[in-house]
Formats: C-alpha cells, sequence, structure tokens
C-alpha cells in the first residue's frame, strides 16, 4: 500500500485542502505515490467546497481544488492513514486529544517537517486578508515538498 496522508484544520475549507491540492500536485510531478485526503475537526461546512479565497489561491498556481467537500474527521481516520498532519498547533492538541491509544498512524505538526519552521502554524486566513491564502499555498507547498522529501529518503 502508498503511504498515506490526512491534512486536518479547524473547517475543512481553507488549510487542509490546499494541503490536499498541492500534495496531490507535487507528489504526482514527483513521480511519488501517496494517498492524499483532508478533513475538519470541525463540522461547520461538511459537503462544502473550498472558501473561492481558497480556490482562487491554489488556481493561481494552476492547481484546481473546486472538486473537493469538506468533511469531518472521524476516529477511524487515526488508523486509516500513516500519518495524520495538524495545521496548526490548536488542531494538533484537538486531535492529540480525539486519537485513540491504539491508532496506528502517527500524528504531527505540519510545519514540524519544514527545517527551520518547526513549532510555527499554517495560519488561519479565513478571518484575515486576501494574502494570507498566497502565505498559506506557499506554506502548504513548502509542508508538501518537505514530507516528500522525507518519504523518498524512506
Ligand atoms: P480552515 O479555516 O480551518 O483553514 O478551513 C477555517 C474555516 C472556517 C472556520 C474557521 C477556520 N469557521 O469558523 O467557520
Amino acid at each position: 500500500m502508498p503511504h498515506s496522508i490526512l491534512f486536518v484544520c479547524l473547517g475543512n475549507i481553507c488549510r487542509s485542502p490546499m494541503a490536499e491540492g498541492a500534495m496531490r500536485v507535487v507528489s504526482e510531478q514527483r513521480e511519488i505515490e501517496v494517498i492524499v485526503d483532508s478533513a475538519g475537526t470541525g463540522a461547520w461546512h461538511v459537503g462544502n467546497p473550498p472558501d473561492g479565497r481558497a480556490q482562487a489561491a491554489a488556481l493561481a498556481n494552476g492547481v484546481n481544488i473546486s472538486g473537493q467537500r469538506a468533511r469531518q474527521i472521524s476516529m477511524r481516520d487515526f488508523d486509516r492513514f500513516d500519518q495524520v498532519i495538524a495545521m496548526d498547533r490548536s488542531v494538533l492538541g484537538d486531535l492529540d486529544g480525539l486519537r485513540p491509544e491504539t491508532a496506528g498512524g502517527a500524528l504531527s505538526l505540519f510545519l514540524d517537517h519544514v527545517a527551520g519552521r518547526e513549532g510555527q502554524d499554517v495560519v488561519d486566513p479565513y478571518y484575515g486578508e486576501e494574502d494570507g491564502f498566497a502565505i498559506a499555498w506557499a506554506d502548504v507547498m513548502a509542508g508538501a515538498n518537505a514530507l516528500l522529501d522525507k518519504l523518498e529518503r524512506g
């Protein structure tokens, strides 16, 4: 089975859909097989496409994420995925609380995988200015490449 990664944010309409989209294109370009999905800790936006500003930020970089639909994380996800990756420290704390003790998947903070960015959040752009989405896109691209570097090294 290919390695599987679940990206998690609060709403699953901004950061984790961008992370999923970035990971899909970068893994395809680098020819590294990986199963990718995303989810939110919250249920407010279940069934909705990504926020229009997130779609625009991705599309500005040639990536179409319009087909994604938000879903809430389920307990099974902690076993179904090799890695569950939180977009910020608050989400990481929530996931740590939810995660069954027997879960097989590893839990981590996304930017902990990026050299020099350890402990940092992919800042939630939802309530902020438009440029927050461009910053989030740059962060998820850096994270996707760093994760693939690690997978490639084995
Ligand atoms: P996300 O952004 O966690 O990156 O998808 C948010 C989207 C919606 C809300 C919060 C964050 N909300 O409170 O509705």
